[in-house]
């Protein structure tokens, strides 16, 4: 047995995860598959946790939903004391069906309807505005417990352009100026309880970006507690923490990050006035996204002009990330590891009917047969909680392994799944 990157292993040439092999798996479940390592999990969130608890022990960590909502993980993070970061009313329901209490949920939306503010004053979650403007019309419906702004620092970073949620072209976030308009007339309101918010990007592989971030909005929330005389109880540098993609990049050094934002919190509050705050983050993609393979079948390879296309049943309708923003996603074929690669570059597309659907471009693998199993990386975050059923195709199923032990945590959608809200007027019956 040999292990290449934790959770994969190889025996006999055959790709295996949490202690099973990936051909069993496909062959069992069928393909696309997800497959979620639940050790991984685990260790990514006592990871990021240990990274900041040793220099910061108020801390809090809310698991960003959107990156993989599937409830087994939720439940396997909640059970280790995770919070939850949820994005609509939709994911605060399943973050309770997961057990997640309210306290621990903070809700952090944008151009909320009322429905969706009185909603969430209802869950009794920790409200987190992205527009000053929202606030009267949350008050219209009551006061809650604890409230937030989401602050626009300035400055953002992110893998690819669509991933930069702070600076200036970015529809997320308050500055400054108008944030203390927002907390002081959410004071005057009657609020009495407050945090602050920051999420200015994703896929950030640089370490030095996260103390850069959080020294911005401890300062930042420094001036507001001032001019508006209140202190903070959270102070959240949101999450955005990069995983690596491809082979040639490093891990981000979480232990460095955790030490200097620790370091932060442990010195700018008292100097700024500003209590003993919560450090909070709300990661998705470093807790999930290399927990999870995604496999696919080759059912065809065909010879372009340009390139060698290999044809399998994993497309952009199964994982987006590739054909949205050229995401790198590493392949295997699972079933021929440690083969010589071919000097012939491939290019691995899915079944769909659009020039997108690609999930490789320009790659040296070994020789690929028809029938063969490919594994997608680090597909955990952001794999099947964005795929679809573009083209009439049912999403793929999700399996948890353990150690050696596999469970159906998502059956395959079947072709009724696909029908299932459709309705057809009475007149175009018969
Ligand atoms: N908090 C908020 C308010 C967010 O909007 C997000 C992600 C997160 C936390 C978690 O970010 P993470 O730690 O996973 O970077 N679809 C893209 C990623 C979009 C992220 C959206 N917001 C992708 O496939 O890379």
């Amino acid at each position: 047995m040999q292990v290449i990157e934790p959770p994969l292993e190889v025996r006999d040439k055959i790709l295996r995860v949490g202690g099973v092999s990936t051909l069993e798996l496909a062959q069992k479940f069928g393909t696309p598959l997800f497959v979620t390592d639940e050790n991984r999990i685990r260790e990514n969130y006592k990871r990021i946790v240990g990274a900041f608890t040793t220099a910061y022990r108020k801390f809090s960590l809310q698991y960003a939903l959107k990156a993989n909502n599937n409830l087994s993980i939720l439940r396997i993070l909640r059970s280790m004391d995770s919070g939850a970061d949820c994005s609509c009313i939709e994911e605060i329901t399943l973050a309770k069906k997961a057990g997640y209490p309210s306290n621990r949920i903070i809700y952090t939306g944008n151009f909320n309807s009322d429905i969706e503010l009185k909603l969430a004053l209802k869950e009794g979650v920790m409200i987190n505005l992205d527009d000053v403007a929202q606030l009267p019309r949350l008050r219209q419906f009551g006061k809650p417990e604890i409230l937030s702004f989401r602050i626009n620092p300035g400055v953002g970073k992110g893998r690819y352009a669509g991933l930069v949620f702070g600076g200036r072209r970015t529809k997320f976030g308050i500055e400054e100026k108008k944030a203390v308009k927002g907390y002081l007339s959410a004071k005057r309101s009657g609020i009495r309880h407050f945090g602050i918010h920051v999420m200015s990007g994703s896929a950030i592989l640089e370490k030095k970006y996260f103390p850069k971030v959080a020294e911005r909005l401890l300062n930042i929330a420094g001036r507001i507690a001032k001019k508006v005389g209140i202190e903070f109880e959270f102070i959240n540098i949101g999450g955005g923490f990069g995983i690596p993609y491809k082979p040639s990049e490093k891990a981000l050094d979480i232990e460095f990050i955790g030490k200097e934002v620790g370091e932060l919190f442990t010195k700018l509050p008292s100097e700024l006035s500003l209590g003993t705050p919560t450090l909070m983050i709300e990661p998705g993609r470093y807790i999930v996204g290399d927990t999870t393979i995604l496999l696919a079948k080759v059912h065809g390879k065909k010879k372009g002009t340009v390139t060698t296309y290999v044809g399998t049943d994993a497309g952009m309708n199964t994982l987006l990330r590739p054909a949205l923003y050229g995401a790198y996603h590493q392949v295997y074929v699972a079933n021929r590891m440690f083969h010589r690669p071919n000097p012939e570059k491939i290019t691995i597309c899915g079944q769909i009917c659009e020039n997108t659907d690609v999930i490789a471009e320009g790659r040296r693998l070994p020789l690929i047969k028809e029938g063969d199993i490919l594994a997608i990386l680090n597909a955990g975050a952001y794999g099947f909680a964005m795929s679809s059923q573009y083209n009439n195709r049912p999403r793929a199923a999700e399996v948890l392994v353990n150690g050696g032990t596999v469970d159906l945590i998502r059956e395959r959608e079947t072709v009724s799944d696909l029908t299932l809200h459709q309705k057809i007027p009475e007149r175009l019956k018969n």
